[in-house]
């Protein structure tokens, strides 16, 4: 295969490099194509954009691929912890014994969240989402660590990491505190990340929470499935942000905004909905399914289809057999992953989810697990924001660190050609002069 793409524009040939990653992936760099042509690519949505190189997460969504690192994710579920993980995400190997205790013993000594922050939660009505409480907590904490927002060694960049992972349990489980009016629970540095998560979640000043080892499970494998995913709408939002040059809690902060929408991270909550109302409204899935493929229909089979994956996501296939596992001993079964099963299997035998390769992603299972261990819906997204944060601060300090530009795309512009500024005694209400008083 020829190591240099042509592309002629009137009549001139320009030769194009081909830039080939570790697993063969291929892509036109057209770095100079500016400045050689006169051209800009368009590329609406980014679907065959590579934004950048990048060595942390390799996805081939063709056969369903996902690897952190190299590491195969089921290998991870299978023998990793989430703080391990996170490691391996930000430093690109596996820690030794001796970095793993320090590591978590920086979590441990960083849990709590300055008292002054604590305040804050007040300053939200109780029916604030907590996706916004979040993303304004973790920027305000840049406020209380000024010495983190210059990372000029490796051991401040450590513990800066350190502190914002351990610290977006704190802040998520305060947020949950504060909306639903009950005291916050502080954090207790026995426990692992888990099991304090858990614990500030859902005790009580008089009653110590006792967290499930199955949920505590359920939730170790969530956090490492959602760890990375490549150039997400997030973590490419992070790297947009980190770009300018901005501190880590600034970027991360904006990628939480990012994650809030319904067809990124706000998916899992949405799932949820979707299968309640099915079951509340003992909806026929048969009808369901017909009315997510009509082509003027706003509602879509939510927790299904993915932009990269064209196989069934790896993620939602270890979370149907955790859902099958936690849920299986409950005493009185969740007809929601019922629901969920059923639908799975009228989706995958309809010629439109066949023909269009749309299969089950991550999110369509996590949110009934979610539901099992007690965690409200509206704390869903935030969920995944916890999981996503070392992907995030990889991702940030690949940009960091590396010598890239300003992340500064381009436009086609389809606006109004050049026309003449009119004085507002001359505007009329409608027509050419009234659109330009409204603008
Ligand atoms: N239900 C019904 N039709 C769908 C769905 C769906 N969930 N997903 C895609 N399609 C159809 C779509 O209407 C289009 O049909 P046509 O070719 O006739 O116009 C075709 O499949 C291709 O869809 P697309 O929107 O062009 O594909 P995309 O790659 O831009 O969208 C997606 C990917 C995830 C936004 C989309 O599949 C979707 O909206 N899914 C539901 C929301 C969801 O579950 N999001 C979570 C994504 S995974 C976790 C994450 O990234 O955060």
């Amino acid at each position: 295969m020829s190591d240099t793409a042509k592309i002629v524009i009137g009549g001139a040939a320009h030769d194009l490099p081909i830039v080939v990653g570790t697993e063969g992936d291929r892509a036109v760099d057209i770095t100079k194509l500016r400045v050689t042509t006169g051209h800009v690519t368009l590329d609406e949505g980014y679907a065959n954009t590579g934004s950048c190189r990048s060595a942390i997460t390799f996805v081939d969504g063709e056969k369903g691929i996902l690897r952190y690192r190299g590491i195969p994710i089921e290998q991870l579920a299978m023998n990793s912890t989430f703080v391990e993980t996170c490691w391996l995400l930000i430093y690109g190997r596996l820690p030794t014994q001796e970095q793993l205790k320090t590591w978590s013993g920086l979590f441990t000594r960083y849990e709590m969240i300055h008292e002054g922050l604590y305040k804050h939660f007040d300053g939200f009505p109780p029916t604030g989402h907590p996706m916004a409480i979040l993303s304004a907590m973790i920027n305000a904490g840049s406020c209380y660590e000024p010495d983190m927002m210059e990372m000029e060694s490796d051991t401040t960049f450590q513990v800066a990491a350190a502190r914002l992972i351990s610290k977006i349990r704190t802040i998520a489980a305060a947020s949950y505190k504060a909306s639903i009016g009950q005291p916050i629970v502080y954090p207790k540095p026995h426990l692992d990340y888990c099991s304090n998560f858990l614990h500030m979640m859902f005790s009580l000043p008089y009653r110590d929470y006792e967290p499930d080892p199955d949920s505590v499970a359920a939730l170790q494998m969530i956090l490492i499935l959602h760890a990375d995913h490549e150039q997400n709408c997030s973590s490419s939002t992070v790297r947009m942000v980190a770009s300018s040059g901005a501190n880590m809690f600034a970027s991360c902060a904006a990628g939480v905004c990012a994650l809030w929408g319904r067809l990124h991270g706000g998916a899992n909550a949405a799932v949820v909905e979707m299968l309640q109302q099915l079951h509340d409204q003992r909806v026929d899935l048969k009808e369901y399914v017909t009315l997510v493929k009509g082509k003027e229909s706003p509602v879509r089979l939510m927790g299904f289809g993915h932009r990269v994956y064209k196989q069934y996501d790896p993620r939602a296939t270890i979370l149907k057999e955790v859902a099958d596992r936690l849920l299986g001993r409950l005493k009185r079964p969740d007809p929601l992953l019922e629901i969920a099963k059923r639908l799975e299997d009228v989706a995958l035998n309809d010629p439109y989810f066949i023909e269009r390769r749309l299969y089950p992603n991550v999110d369509f299972y996590s949110g009934v697990i979610l539901r099992a261990m007690g965690i409200p819906v509206n704390m869903f997204t935030v969920m995944f924001a916890m999981g996503r944060m070392p992907g995030w601060i990889a991702n940030w300090k690949e940009v960091h660190n590396g010598a890239i530009a300003l992340y500064r795309p381009r436009q086609v512009y389809v606006g109004e050609p050049e026309r003449r500024y009119v004085p507002i005694h001359e505007r009329s209400a409608a027509g050419e002069s009234g659109r330009e008083s409204g603008r």
